[in-house]
């Protein structure tokens, strides 16, 4: 689906634009050098460490690390797909997009999504009409009321009302010329079990209409009055409404949250919806689950900190603790505000005011390892820790999450931590650690996140052979066909690199001069177009040496690939030694040796 446009449409648009102007209306640049330099638009710093090139027409930041040419840009700071950049840019240029035409089946299901969207947005209005009523809305505008809600809010939210009746919403919306089967499958109505006929999903509740991450009204929660079960009834699954990938309001919380480079997410509509209106606006809810990865990447590309501030019950906290890991691992930092026992946010807005909670509750939250350590003390009802049972228990608990830390500064900090809360030795502590992940194989080299250089976080740095001649590739991509010569992908080790190499040795040489958006466009991944964009702004040491940098580049990788393979069988043969497998060991020897002459033809000293 994504090839639609043409290649060279694409490549068209980009050249009608100069990143420099465009990036300008995000965020002010100034010329230094060869380039251009100013304040971040993704993240917040004080000292600008964000450049653009107009030579080369990318961008990188040296702070946050993000980067990539016009259409990284637009999607990063736009949130849009690559598809929807690509259209918006299209539009603002001016340039006609020929598009490939649907297939039957992709038309139907694109016809089908604009019909439940109409159907979803008349609804919408008919439940803020139905709200706004004299006749029908009373109850529930005083209910809304009772709870603090103000008229602007109800409007800036949608907010509206299902009546209490079977057939309201179907008959309206099948005089407006809808058919029943559509309105089934925008989740709005529900087949009768017996008989003939369909009934209305939502009736005598409170609507919140949920938008998606295209300001679409994909689907709606409902809420009863009074004691009613269940509490809330969302719209099913349907071809708009995907509650992993929704965060509801994130249309109106959004430029809160890269204003503030800090997401709060809370369990409840009522709580978005209360620190809406008392100001506190980078705020959003996950849909009554627990976080998705989905959701982590949108919040991950909106800010790089999230506080999760969910109710204090405890009935979703490890629901809760999932969704933070998955929050981690999508890079994101991870603190977990304290709500008092019984309370939900909405609920202390409303008793204390929103200045207490953004200062007793917001500030006050805790990094993800203190609330974990926390709360494992607090599960086992331990105040402090006196006896060695008591010790031995809560250190068997932390070692797994302490086993997470990958920064060896943090890791420190925190075995003092608990070293001195619960009195044992920082030794022993470590020792203990140290058990605990070998045990679990936990001592296995790690390639995780990677730093905004293109090195991995987790003090693993690429191996720097792989680095030079990835960028001298990136830089000059005719060599890619003289190093494709050399090494394939799989002689590269460092995970993150032998993604982006596969991708380039997919190029064909047809005799055309590859450009560097050919290149970026290889990279759907914001991850990797990041990784190349940082390589190609370096600058390029030797620039008149490359066939002997590739040369250099290439016996240092295949020694490299080597010597792990030979550790490999070392450790092999040391293994079997001990069980006396005389047959085997030789036939490694034999392998063992072939790699040691070859290690030596690739370094004849
Ligand atoms: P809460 O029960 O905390 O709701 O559920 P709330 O938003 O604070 O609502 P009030 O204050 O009682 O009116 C948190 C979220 O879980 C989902 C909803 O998204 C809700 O906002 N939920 C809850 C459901 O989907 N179904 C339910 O039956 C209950
Ligand atoms: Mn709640």
């Amino acid at each position: 689906m994504e090839n639609i446009v043409p290649e060279e449409t694409i490549e068209e648009i980009r050249q009608h634009f100069n990143l420099v102007e465009v990036i300008s209306n995000y965020t002010a640049l100034k010329k230094s050098g060869r380039n251009y330099s100013g304040l971040c638009p993704f993240h917040s710093e004080k000292t600008p460490s964000f450049t653009v090139s107009p030579d080369k027409q990318l961008y990188h930041c040296f702070g946050c690390g993000v980067g990539g040419n016009l259409y990284t840009f637009i999607m990063a700071i736009e949130n849009l797909t690559f598809r929807e950049a690509v259209t918006l840019l299209a539009g603002r240029a001016g340039i006609f997009l020929p598009e490939k035409p649907l297939s039957p089946g992709e038309k139907k299901v694109k016809d089908l999504k604009e019909e439940l969207l109409l159907i979803n947005e008349v609804s919408m209005k008919f439940f803020s009409s139905v709200l706004f009523s004299k006749k029908y809305g009373i109850k529930a505008l005083n209910y809304l009321k009772g709870r603090g809600l103000k008229g602007e809010t109800l409007r800036k939210f949608n907010i509206g009302y299902s009546p209490s009746s079977w057939e309201f919403l179907l008959r309206y919306l099948k005089n407006k010329g809808f058919s029943e089967t559509n309105i089934e499958k925008a989740g709005l109505i529900v087949r009768r079990s017996r008989g003939s006929g369909y009934y209305d999903r939502f009736r005598d509740r409170i609507i919140f209409p949920i938008f998606n991450q295209q300001n679409q009204v994909a689907g709606f929660g409902g809420r009863v009055l009074e004691g009613a079960q269940p509490k809330y009834l969302n719209t099913p699954e349907t071809h708009l409404y995907n509650k992993r990938k929704i965060l509801y309001a994130l249309n109106h919380s959004r430029s809160s949250i890269r204003e503030k480079d800090e997401a709060i997410v809370f369990e409840g509509y009522m709580d978005v919806i209360t620190a809406h209106q008392e100001g506190v606006e980078n705020c959003v809810a996950s849909l009554g689950t627990s976080l998705t990865e989905e959701q982590a990447e949108v919040l991950r590309r909106n800010a790089s900190s999230v506080v999760i501030a969910y109710d204090s019950d405890a009935a979703g906290e490890a629901a809760a603790w999932r969704g933070m890991d998955i929050l981690v691992s999508a890079g994101c930092r991870v603190k977990v505000a304290q709500m008092p026992q019984g309370m939900d946010p909405d609920d202390f807005i409303k008793k204390k005011g929103i200045k207490a909670f953004e200062k007793e509750i917001i500030e006050k939250s805790l990094p993800l390892i203190d609330y974990k350590l926390e709360k494992t003390q607090r599960d086992l009802g331990v105040l402090d820790f006196c006896t060695p049972q008591e010790k031995l228990l809560y250190i068997q608990k932390i070692l797994p999450v302490l086993a997470k830390l990958n920064s060896s500064v943090e890791l420190d900090v925190y075995l003092q931590k608990v070293s001195s809360q619960i009195g044992v030795g920082l030794d022993s502590l470590q020792l203990e650690l140290k058990k605990f992940r070998r045990a679990k194989g936990k001592k296995q080299i790690k390639f995780g996140n990677t730093e905004p250089d293109g090195s991995a976080n987790n003090q693993v740095k690429p191996p720097a052979a792989e680095k030079e001649i990835l960028a001298l590739m990136l830089k000059n991509p005719d060599y890619i066909f003289e190093v494709k010569k050399w090494l394939k992908d799989s002689d590269f080790c460092y995970p993150p690199y032998r993604g982006i190499i596969e991708k380039l040795f997919y190029l064909r040489n047809d005799g055309n001069a590859i450009s560097e958006h050919t290149i970026l466009r290889l990279f759907p991944g914001f991850e990797e177009q990041k990784i190349a964009a940082a390589l190609i702004l370096e600058q390029e040491r030797n620039p008149d040496n490359r066939e002997k940098i590739i040369k250099d580049c290439v016996r240092k990788i295949k020694c490299h690939k080597l010597s792990l393979k030979r550790k490999e069988i070392e450790k092999e043969i040391s293994k079997l030694d001990r069980q006396q497998d005389g047959e085997k060991i030789n036939g490694l020897l034999v392998e063992w040796t072939e790699i040691k002459r070859l290690e030596k033809d690739f370094n004849p000293q």
